[in-house]
């Protein structure tokens, strides 16, 4: 792949500012910058904080990505950009940053889907994929079931989260038992030390007449409810709240959700191999359910270490390789953003 072109990824989405750059599918660097110690005291993501900690940002990052390479800015063949989806404000920091040095260098630019992109850098780890797979996006903001053919130009998006994303589940759970902002990976450890059988949390569309009429789909908001009156229960009795308890059985609630969907998604689809991205698969009891549940069920499961699993530009410049090597057209230079952009767009067309 020593000849393929140099791609340089720039992911905006949220609150990381990320730099990568890969060649076919080799990673030569990946930088990250965070803002999220700017977001924590609000308890919440401030898209203003957000964009301004962008553009900070957005030039050193590119710096340290280039030196971490080895390679000078001349040597990029392809610039991929995230377009969406994400706060809009952040986004536009990035594709206008993309647009200004693709059409300084003169060469392609590539607005892309970050949301496949947390599917597409598992390539960089576990390499190619398999013709057909399904993807399993489980962020801050989706819980998305895919298909995937060529991850270029074959998308299907097969189901979602009717309300919460598992992510933000976890978030408001984490709030209602009192643990730091963003809660995910506090209930995360919390759960360790507890019991997942305390209490039976319901499994959402997960009865048989929801599986026929939502076989993708996913539901976390009566989870969600049902951990609030527990919490209230305990709180009304003015007993201490059993946080490693209901953190546990929540956490399992969650996870047996997941992975019995997705399980069911590879019968229906016949796959055999399902690649898990975004900020929530790194939750501990969600890897540990899915490699005993896969393993049984001989499907074969690829999740990329924690660190590609959270936003950042290789998985960005992954998408963008994918899409240079499949010979799509470069996007035009007057291409917006979308911050709903729909799962089944891989590239950003003309505005
Ligand atoms: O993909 P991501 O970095 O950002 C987007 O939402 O796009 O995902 C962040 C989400 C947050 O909701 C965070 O609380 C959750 O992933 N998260 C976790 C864990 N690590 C991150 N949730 C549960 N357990 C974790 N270990
Ligand atoms: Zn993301």
């Amino acid at each position: 792949m020593s000849d393929a072109p140099l791609v340089l990824g720039i992911e905006s989405t949220c609150d990381e500012t990320g730099v990568a750059l890969v060649r076919g599918l080799d990673l030569l660097a990946d930088v990250t910058a965070s803002s999220m110690d700017d977001h924590a005291r609000f308890g919440g993501i401030v898209p203003e904080v957000a964009s301004r900690a962008h553009l900070e940002a957005f030039g050193p990052t590119l710096e340290a990505a280039l030196e971490q390479a080895g390679v000078a800015l001349e040597d990029v063949d392809a610039i991929a950009v995230a377009a969406g989806p994400g706060l809009s404000g952040s986004l536009a920091v990035g594709v206008a940053s993309a647009k200004a040095l693709a059409l300084g260098l003169g060469i392609p630019l590539h607005g892309v889907n970050h949301v496949i992109g947390h599917v597409a850098v598992d390539a960089l780890v576990h390499g190619p994929f398999p013709e057909r797979f399904l993807g399993l996006v489980v962020s801050g903001g989706h819980s998305s079931l895919l298909r995937v053919g060529n991850i270029a130009t074959d998308v299907t998006e097969l189901g979602q989260t009717l309300d919460d994303a598992a992510g933000e589940a976890f978030d408001k759970v984490g709030r209602l038992l009192g643990l730091p902002y963003p809660g995910g990976p506090h209930v995360d450890r919390a759960a360790a030390a507890g019991d997942r059988e305390a209490f039976a949390f319901p499994r959402g569309l997960s009865r048989p007449k929801d599986l026929q009429r939502h076989p993708y789909d996913f539901s976390f908001s009566g989870l969600k409810t049902a951990v609030a009156r527990v919490v209230e229960g305990f709180e009304d009795r003015g007993e201490e709240i059993p946080v490693a308890d209901v953190a546990a059985s929540f956490s399992e609630a969650v996870a047996d959700v997941l992975v019995t969907k997705t399980l069911r998604a590879c019968e229906l689809n016949e796959v055999d191999t399902v690649v898990v991205g975004g900020g929530f698969s790194a939750n501990s009891r969600l890897r540990g359910l899915a490699a005993e549940r896969f393993e049984a069920a001989g499907i074969e499961l690829r999740i990329p270490p924690i660190r590609y699993c959270t936003d950042n530009g290789a998985m960005i410049a992954a998408l963008g390789s994918a899409v240079v090597q499949a010979g799509l057209p470069a996007s035009p230079l007057d291409i917006t953003i979308d911050s709903q952009m729909p799962l089944t767009q891989v590239v950003m067309s003309a505005a």
